[in-house]
């Protein structure tokens, strides 16, 4: 394993993971009407889990000899809770790609440890898609932008 590529890679991945901690946080903030009920807990449980993400990658970022990064990307913001799903479906769907990524720097296995980490997250980050993708399709499916239910005949 190129130990240099590794920890550009985790660095990668954590900026990602910070990005989480932001985005989910101020969905949790932002999210009003009576889907706050529903969504306020579940997206501050998403930062929980994106910061739960970063310590961890952050340590390992030190053992393998690097320095963790502080910074993050742009957090989407959005003003409806189906643009809120849909940005964490796509931010779900990208940690999937990063972790993915990250394991097939792994090619030699000598770090087993690590591999064994990776999976572990990647396992959490590709439940958390699964998981949005229902939400999403269902937000869709009760959406007024579906078609209406047909017509009835007209009786007379
Ligand atoms: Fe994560």
């Amino acid at each position: 394993m190129d130990k240099t590529k590794m920890v550009s890679k985790l660095n990668e991945i954590l900026a990602h993971e910070w990005t989480g901690v932001a985005q989910y946080s101020q969905q949790g903030f932002m999210v009003q009407g009576l889907w706050r009920e529903a969504y306020e807990p579940r997206f501050k449980a998403g930062a929980d889990e994106s910061f739960a993400h970063a310590r961890l990658i952050g340590d390992k970022i030190v053992a393998l000899g690097g320095v963790p990064t502080i910074e993050r990307n742009k957090v989407k913001q959005a003003d409806s809770i189906e643009e809120m799903l849909a940005n964490s479906l796509q931010f779900e769907q990208t940690a999937v790609r990063h972790y993915e990524e990250a394991l097939a720097l792994c090619d030699d296995e000598t770090d087993r440890p690590l591999v064994i980490l990776l999976e572990d997250i990647l396992l959490q980050e590709q439940a958390g898609a699964d998981e949005l993708v229902k939400l999403v399709h269902g937000a869709q499916a009760a959406s007024p932008a579906q078609p209406a239910k047909p017509a009835r005949a007209r009786v007379g």
